[in-house]
């Protein structure tokens, strides 16, 4: 397998624990280039660790990850070349304007024309009238566009966003998912996390859920669907939600007795 056809994101038997902490038990799970893979899990599951280690921010203590191509722990400033990640909490400078932070970024990475660059990120996340107005002004889902624009510059392959829209408006997630859909369009590989289950069904390709320290089930929304049997409703069959899906295999059970599955890396199903 060539360099190019490999995942963008591989990750073999991931382990880390923080003292006594099993956080990740052995994770595993791949991602297709130019495709958007959501990992989804509770309230300290261990997604924010997952991308730190994936983003070379912290070291596994055993397995393997390996981003466009290179291994986080051994390649660690090639990965960072080609990776950006948003946070779970926004990295923007409320001091500066929107277009400043932009122009700012662009300097720090030594690009040519940080001016030009700032404009036509502004245009895509239209941000274009708010460009020149302090973010101390921007509502949350405007810094949350600011912040995803920022970390596009320089065109990074691969994207972390650990929880884009936690905390955001109806509206404003819908806004972050349109530039989360672009982003996909233009052929960059997203890894999100989320614990919101239809953020995951509206954006990703593949979804994962992370339980326990490890990867419970890894497939596609139909896929995932078809774990459990449709309730019939009269005449009506219903499609079990992601939401279904989840509560069933996480709930109140204990994760440990046989929910691993894996179904296929494949299927690529039509959003
Ligand atoms: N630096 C640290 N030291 C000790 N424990 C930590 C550290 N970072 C995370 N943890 C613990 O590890 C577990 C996983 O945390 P993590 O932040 O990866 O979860 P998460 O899935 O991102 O959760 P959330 O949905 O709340 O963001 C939690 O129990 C957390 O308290
Ligand atoms: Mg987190």
């Amino acid at each position: 397998m060539t360099a190019q056809h490999a995942p963008a994101i591989q990750v073999h038997g991931l382990e880390k624990s923080y003292k006594e902490l099993r956080v990740l038990r052995g994770v595993d799970f791949d991602v297709a280039r130019g495709s958007v893979f959501a990992l989804l899990g509770s309230n300290g599951a261990g997604k924010t660790t997952a991308v730190k280690i994936l983003s070379t921010l912290l070291r596994a203590d055993a397995g393997t990850a390996r981003v466009n191509g290179f291994d986080v722990a051994a390649q660690a400033a090639d990965v960072r070349e080609s990776i950006s990640l948003t946070g779970q909490f926004a990295a923007v400078d409320e001091i500066l304007t929107g277009r400043e932070n932009l122009v700012l970024i662009a300097r720090l990475r030594h690009l040519e024309d940080p001016g030009r660059i700032a404009d036509d990120l502004l245009e895509r996340f239209s941000l274009t009238e708010a460009g020149a107005r302090k973010v101390s002004t921007y509502s949350g889902g405007m810094r949350r566009r600011l912040d995803i624009a920022m970390s596009l510059i320089g065109d990074p392959p691969v994207i972390f966003l650990d929880e884009p829209t936690t905390g955001l408006d109806p509206r404003a997630r819908i806004e972050v998912w349109q530039a989360v859909r672009e982003l996909a369009a233009r052929g960059t590989t997203v890894l999100l996390t989320t614990q919101y289950l239809d953020e995951a069904e509206q954006l990703a390709d593949r979804i994962a859920i992370l339980h326990r320290g490890r990867i419970i089930v890894n497939g596609t929304l139909a896929e995932l669907r078809r774990l459990l049997p449709p309730a019939e409703v009269e005449y009506v069959e219903k499609q079990p939600t992601l939401e279904d899906v989840f509560l069933t295999l996480v709930g109140d059970g204990d994760g440990e007795n046989g929910h691993d599955r894996n179904l296929g890396t494949d299927a690529k199903e039509p959003r």
